[in-house]
């Protein structure tokens, strides 16, 4: 026999042994069904954080929805990619190496969300160990392979030599596949980037997920390590307005109260965003706290455009913020100069460098640290018009 129980501004608390059984809905209402004698009673409770955003006359009711932890379900806009990889990994299911993945796309465009959303669904529906590194931290094969041993959990592998760690894991792996996600591999230095690739496509049954923001990223790595890989290349568009809306939308109905936004201020946000989910989100997340902070009940376009601006201006400094002062200094050359090329760059920051007595970076660091530039997106680099492999920095 099933009854049901609703009274959502006075909820009873939740009997002792209730199983939640739903996510919270667009009025922060939770579902919860217990079994009471011969009874099957349904609870419909509010969300607790629902209800303080409501006393407190808040905008943002959730806010871990805006944090990029948050895995948002479902994946709008990306089945295809989804079903490409699977495919790839299917092999893993009968505990054969899976194929390897590229995964290539402009910042925001769902590539790490769609990589852990498979590893998700692949750790809980088959036997197979799953892992995420982040090459952006862990940018050496040294790192990388230190950070697998740490995410698997295997335990004697305390000697330091990279050698013994990778036997471990080959070992760890023999019976029970890997598929291991290498996020923004990019961001390593070519030399190293071919270094944890060779190191670990031929790790046994290892597929991996490379992801980076350029194809050239895979068409640049030296011969032998693209043949070795030979990955499926899956590309990630940057997402049409009527996506980017959808993909707002949910955030908007999971994460602010109702009456709080309109599609009119959704749809200012889409036409700002260039097809960019995390621009889109981190402007709506601002644009909240920021109506907020002014005690306005709802959100205005003024906040989006205060919003915008700021979430367009902070990354740069962020970025800047966590590199060396060289990286920081060889930026400057270029900001001061507009346009650079390699060999001025050098003389530049070599000038001032003398100015301030430090010792300037070697040749070969110099080189590395204007790539992680123009890799973070600080600025561009192109070949100059003249001869030689002289390259032009700009400002991005
Ligand atoms: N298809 C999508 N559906 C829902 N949210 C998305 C989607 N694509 C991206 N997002 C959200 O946008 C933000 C950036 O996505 P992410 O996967 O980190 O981008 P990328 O790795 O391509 O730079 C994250 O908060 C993510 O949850
Ligand atoms: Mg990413």
């Amino acid at each position: 026999m099933a009854r049901s129980y609703c009274e959502p501004y006075s909820p009873p608390a939740s009997p002792r042994g209730a199983v939640k059984c739903s996510a919270k809905d667009a009025h922060g209402v939770i579902q919860y069904r217990h079994e009471w004698h011969d009874l099957e009673v349904t609870i419909f409770k509010r969300d607790r954080q629902y209800e303080m955003a409501m006393i407190h006359h808040s905008i943002v009711m959730t806010s871990e929805v805006f944090g990029e932890e948050f895995l948002p379900e479902p994946v709008v806009q990306r089945n295809e990619q989804l079903r490409n990889i699977e495919q790839c990994l299917h092999p893993a299911a009968w505990r054969r190496k899976p194929l390897h993945v590229w995964l290539f796309g402009s910042s925001g465009s769902g590539k790490t969300l769609v990589a852990r959303h498979v590893l998700h669904r692949w750790g809980k529906e088959h036997v197979v160990n799953t892992a995420y590194v982040s090459c952006w931290e862990h940018n050496t094969l040294y790192k990388v392979v230190e950070a697998l041993v740490d995410a698997l959990k295997i335990l004697m592998a305390e000697q330091q030599r990279t050698s013994f760690k990778l036997d471990r894991i080959r070992r760890y792996i023999a019976g029970t596949p890997l598929v291991l996600v290498l996020d923004e591999i990019d961001e390593a230095f070519p030399r190293d980037r071919s270094a944890i690739l060779r190191g670990l496509c031929d790790l046994g049954k290892v597929g991996l997920l490379c992801i980076s923001r350029s194809k050239d990223t895979f068409y640049c790595l030296p011969p032998n390590v693209r043949t070795r890989l030979s990955p499926q290349v899956v590309e990630f568009p940057r997402y049409p307005v009527h996506a980017l809306a959808r993909i707002l939308q949910d955030r908007a109905d999971a994460g602010l109260t109702d009456g709080s936004w309109t599609s009119a201020v959704l749809g200012k946000i889409v036409d700002l965003s260039a097809g960019d989910a995390r621009v889109a989100i981190q402007t709506l997340r601002s644009a909240a706290e920021l109506a907020e902070g002014e005690k306005s009940p709802n959100i205005r376009i003024s906040h989006i455009e205060k919003a915008w601006h700021g979430v367009n201006t902070t990354p740069k400094e962020c970025v800047l913020s966590i590199l060396t002062d060289d990286h920081r200094m060889l930026y400057q050359v270029v900001k001061e100069n507009g346009g650079v090329t390699s060999g001025e760059l050098h003389r530049l920051y070599e000038e001032k460098c003398r100015a301030i007595r430090r010792k300037p970076i070697a040749v070969r660091t110099f080189s590395n640290y204007a790539n992680r530039l123009a890799l973070s997106g600080l600025i561009t680099c192109e070949r100059a018009r003249m001869r030689g492999k002289v390259r032009l920095f700009k400002i991005a």
